[in-house]
């Protein structure tokens, strides 16, 4: 995708049906709606007949009646790695466990070998069309993680691609520190040593070369203790960077109620999770991010307490986990329906979700996901007469016509 020269960053846009996404209540549509920005950012979203009228001097676009929603986010990926575990999705069909494989030294731990012996190019070049693939269906932010290196070089050559992704396809990257991911094998003998290189060598250095936005763990039986968790968040809140968890994925280890702790921003996967751990995530307005993906290709029955969280008021956001393991989808808008089919979110809350919600988990509330004055001019248009339809259709169908910082994307 190349963004057009010739147009400017300054515009509107008329005969849009809008939505915006901004307040709670509901996604109505504003059927004579206008849309104007300036130099990238939105100064107006509303009907168009309270529009400012000078707004009408800028380089008019028409939406010609198509659906105008905000770009998509998606809050969760660990979309930079190399190879792919086609062969342990073989073996879980004819019985073994993700958590065996793992246990055998596959897993996780496959991907880091793979990893480790990719060069900064080679990964790059791998990563790209998975990048391309959310781009082309309207998601302009996308959070990466590290946590296929499990050593300094390889994770630091990760989250180095990540940002590399972003200035290549002209989106916003957020990247996420994931060191403490799984154990790898050369320090099978020495986990607090590992931990501590981590937290206290390789977090700060990171951190100061402008590598990490957020730090996440995987809190597991398969992956690190709440104690170790904790060190780790330590570490972060030092250093002044929000943090996020993989909790009560495959068990209750009360990882959640943990990062509520420390105001994570998000708790993610949630299957395991407990009432006292939504009491906590509520109380800290950490968003819990859905990843019905996983959910699927692990073949799960547990859903996460979707009930208990509405009700408490947490934010629910839904996230595509790409991952070469537990979820190889390229596909935001499959999240979407698979969110609203496995765990019954309604259409709105599916699209909130990947909106309003997912920029919530990014701790970007204050920028993205509506249409709204003062928020990045990242917006969608979409043949379709209701919002229901973006989480109705099975994967990537329709598709946007894609607007970064005001200027269109073109394949
Ligand atoms: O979000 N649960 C841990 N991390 C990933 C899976 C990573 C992998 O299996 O490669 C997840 O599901
Ligand atoms: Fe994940």
């Amino acid at each position: 995708m190349e963004t057009n020269p010739t147009e400017d960053r300054t515009g509107v846009l008329l005969d849009a049906r809008l939505v915006t996404l901004d307040g709670a209540g509901g996604y109505t549509v504003i059927e004579d709606g206008a849309l104007a920005w300036r130099e990238g950012r939105i100064d107006y979203a509303g009907a168009r007949d309270a529009m400012p009228a000078t707004f009408l001097q800028r380089v008019r676009l028409s939406a010609e009646g198509a659906l105008v929603t905000p770009a998509l986010i998606d809050c969760h990926t660990h979309l930079v790695f190399a190879g792919n575990r086609a062969t342990e999705f073989e073996m879980r069909l004819q019985g073994a466990t993700y958590e065996e494989i793992a246990r055998a030294g596959g897993g996780i731990v496959s991907t880091v070998r793979a990893t480790r012996a990719a060069s900064e190019e080679a990964l790059l070049a791998a990563s790209l069309p998975r990048a391309r693939a959310l781009l082309a269906e309207g998601v302009t932010c996308i959070e990466i993680k590290s946590g296929y290196g499990l050593d300094f070089e390889t994770e630091r050559r990760m989250l180095r691609v990540a940002r590399r992704l972003g200035e290549e396809l002209g989106v916003a990257v957020r990247t996420t520190f994931l060191g403490l991911h799984a154990l790898p094998p050369e320090s099978s003998a020495d986990r607090a040593g590992y931990v501590s290189a981590v937290c206290d060598d390789w977090l700060p250095r990171l951190a100061a070369e402008g590598l990490v936005d957020a730090v996440d763990a995987f809190c597991e039986g398969i992956g690190f203790t709440p104690d170790e968790v904790r060190r780790c968040f330590e570490a972060a809140r030092h250093l002044g960077l929000p943090v996020k968890l993989h909790a009560e994925q495959l068990s209750d280890l009360d990882g959640a109620a943990l990062a509520s702790g420390f105001g994570a921003l998000s708790a993610d996967h949630l299957e395991w999770l407990s009432e006292r751990g939504v009491a906590a995530m509520a109380r800290s307005g950490t968003a819990a991010v859905l990843l019905p993906g996983a959910f699927y290709a692990l073949r799960e029955t547990r859903q996460p307490p979707i009930d208990a969280l509405r009700e408490a008021g947490v934010a629910l956001a839904v996230a595509s986990d790409l991952n070469p393991g537990t979820s190889p989808m390229p596909s935001l808008r499959l999240a979407m329906n698979q969110a609203c089919v496995l765990f019954r979110l309604t259409p709105e809350e599916a699209l909130r979700g990947v909106t309003t919600h997912a920029a919530q988990a990014l701790g970007l509330a204050g920028e993205r996901g509506a249409l709204k004055a003062g928020f990045v001019a990242d917006f969608l248009l979409w043949p379709c007469a209701h919002p229901a339809e973006l989480a109705y259709w099975i994967g990537s169908h329709p598709r946007p016509r894609v607007f970064v910082a005001g200027q269109a994307r073109n394949d």
